[in-house]
């Protein structure tokens, strides 16, 4: 039967993962104890200084609406934070606040994206990128991108897949699910790809902040016209409070601002009061022990995997993810995450989540649970492999 529903609800696909997700929940729910690394989602609760101040926040009554491009001391914040850890000027008047880095991703697709336009796109990506793409009439170019770029887009594949119909393109660093970062020089590069044919550039940089061993640069830093989407999300571990930001060049914040009434009013007003103590000392000292842990997951798990044959060819930098190749082990992903949940109930992503380049062959592992978890999680795989028939 026809589905009465939009042509654009039909084509958004749903996260495969949530499938897997609800066979784990169902097998949990019948007592068995389930490793859960198919989730990307901080393990840690919100930081007790922001809980604090979203508690002092809601009990003043802080309950309304706020300005749509969100409060002033907030948009402050994070300018300070810009200055201080990029060292890169930008007026708050630059900053939206948008109900978390999902809100961000929806006024800069609704503003730059015209039907029929597209933006290029990393694959694997962040699946909800083309999406939003296509709830604005407008499209995905997937560039097929693998370990030979650290599988970010390069002025060369710009160069390759830019034609007619593209308007711009979104790249992530790090990037969901490789955790591969672009670095100062090649963001400087794709800012100039991107400028010699009139499109914009937008970077995720949700993930800043979740580095390991070295600093990520900010697009900031060497283009001034890029938009730029983040979130209290990941590193500041406010996944459920729906909190993100947009940095704009300044002539499109009027636009966007108007974007901002229409769609959504105002991000949660407690959330943004509760914001306001990320950057205070003491809550960066907790997020800095945070990324500690992430880095010392990641220097276990990393090796681990390789050590049971799965292929992650480029070390990721940052992130909570690592994108492993299963071409060793024979078979589909799909069919591979199944049987590891089923038999070792272990959960983990199949690539098909995050595009379709090599996606059969590939799945992500989310380090959001404690060593001994992933421990326990690496030797249930390595039983789990002697029992695949790929
Ligand atoms: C790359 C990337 N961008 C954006 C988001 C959106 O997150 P949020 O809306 O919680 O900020 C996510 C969430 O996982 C992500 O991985």
């Amino acid at each position: 039967m026809a589905s009465p529903y939009s042509a654009r609800s039909r084509d958004i696909e749903p996260f495969h993962v949530m499938a897997l997700l609800a066979r784990a929940n169902e097998l949990q729910a019948a007592g068995f104890d389930v490793i859960h690394l198919e989730i990307g989602e901080p393990d840690f609760t919100t930081a007790a200084p922001i809980i604090a101040a979203g508690q002092a926040a809601l009990a003043a009554g802080q309950t309304r609406y706020t300005a749509a491009r969100g409060l002033p001391q907030l948009r402050e914040a994070i300018s300070g934070f810009y200055a201080q850890r990029y060292q890169v000027d930008i007026d708050p008047q630059r900053i939206l606040i948008t109900p978390g880095g999902s809100g961000a991703l929806l006024l800069a697709s609704s503003l730059l994206v015209d039907p029929g336009k597209h933006w290029l796109l990393a694959d694997p990506g962040y699946p909800c990128n083309r999406h939003f793409l296509r709830l604005v009439e407008g499209s995905a170019q997937l560039v097929p991108s693998g370990p030979e770029t650290r599988y970010q887009l390069t002025p060369e594949l710009v160069a390759q897949y830019w034609n007619g119909d593209s308007v711009g393109a979104l790249v992530a660093s790090p990037a969901n699910p490789t955790g591969t970062l672009l670095h100062r020089d090649e963001l400087a590069a794709l800012s100039a790809a991107l400028k010699q044919r009139n499109g914009h550039l937008v970077v995720d940089e949700i993930y800043h902040g979740l580095t390991y061993g070295v600093d990520a640069a900010s697009v900031l830093e060497v283009d001034n016209d890029a938009f730029v989407l983040n979130s209290f999300s990941k590193y500041f571990g406010m996944t459920g409070w729906r909190l993100g930001w947009l940095v704009a060049p300044p002539e499109a914040v009027a636009d966007l601002e108007k974007l901002a009434q229409n769609l959504y009013i105002s991000a949660p007003s407690m959330a943004q009061h509760a914001a306001l103590a990320c950057f205070e000392p003491q809550t960066l000292e907790i997020l800095e022990e945070r990324r500690g842990e992430f880095a010392r997951r990641r220097d276990f798990l990393l090796p681990a995997l390789r050590e049971l044959g799965f292929g992650i060819a480029v070390e990721p930098e940052g992130a909570f993810y690592l994108y492993a190749d299963i071409s060793a082990f024979g078979g589909d992903a799909f069919a591979f995450c199944h049987h590891i949940l089923e038999t070792e109930h272990v959960a983990i992503t199949p690539g098909l989540d995050f595009g379709r380049f090599k996606a059969g062959h590939h799945v992500r592992f989310a380090y959001t649970q404690s060593l001994p978890r992933l421990q326990e999680a690496v030797e249930r795989i390595q039983r789990g492999l002697r029992s695949w028939q790929g």
